[in-house]
């Protein structure tokens, strides 16, 4: 399961969670990507929000994957509110003992401070978070116009990525 800390799926985030996916789809893995643009999920907390329907999709969708992978812009130094929003409607007895792997994008330079926030939400969600990670700094220059990096290497760091949740996966559900 995919899950974008952007607003839209058409962001840098989502950009990047599409990457994932065709990667994990050349395998013959199927990865849904929970679209929030279109189904919005109320602040957690506020009335009736435990009884949404889009919240009551959104757990079913977790409950079923084997595994997630997010994608967060950097907001203030650390992931952002829509990202937040969407762990809180989680809980180990959805997603605990299963696999995480982190992306996260920045306007400024490279940093590791989001992936270290998202690694601690995942922990306390009972998530094994693989250590291959990808945060991609000075986000507006990192794609070309068919979306695809620019740089070789981080493109290599994301085959990576997927590989690790792959591998980590089956190892873990078999
Ligand atoms: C409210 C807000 C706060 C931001 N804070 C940071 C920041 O702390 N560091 C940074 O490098 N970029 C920051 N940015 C830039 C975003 O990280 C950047 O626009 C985002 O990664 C682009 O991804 P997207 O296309 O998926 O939205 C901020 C942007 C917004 C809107």
């Amino acid at each position: 399961m995919g899950i974008c800390g952007s607003y839209s799926i058409k962001s840098a985030n989502g950009n990047l969670l599409e990457m994932a996916k065709k990667l994990f789809n050349e395998d013959g893995i199927q990865m849904d990507i929970w679209d929030y643009s279109s189904s919005p999920l109320p602040i957690a907390g506020a009335d009736g929000c435990w009884n949404d329907d889009n919240v009551l999709k959104f757990q079913e969708m977790a409950k079923s994957a084997d595994a997630y992978i997010l994608s967060s812009p950097e907001y203030h130094g650390t992931m952002s509110g829509v990202m937040k929003n969407q762990l809180d409607y989680l809980n180990f007895n959805l997603v605990g003992g299963k696999v995480w792997g982190l992306m996260s994008t920045l306007g400024g330079q490279s940093n590791t401070t989001t992936l270290n926030h998202m690694r601690i939400s995942a922990r306390w969600l009972h998530g094994h978070v693989i250590p291959e990670q990808l945060a991609i700094g000075r986000i507006k220059e990192a794609f070309n116009d068919n979306g695809d990096f620019i740089d070789g290497m981080m493109a290599e760091r994301m085959e990576k990525l997927v590989e690790s949740m792959k591998i980590t996966t089956s190892k873990l559900i078999n």
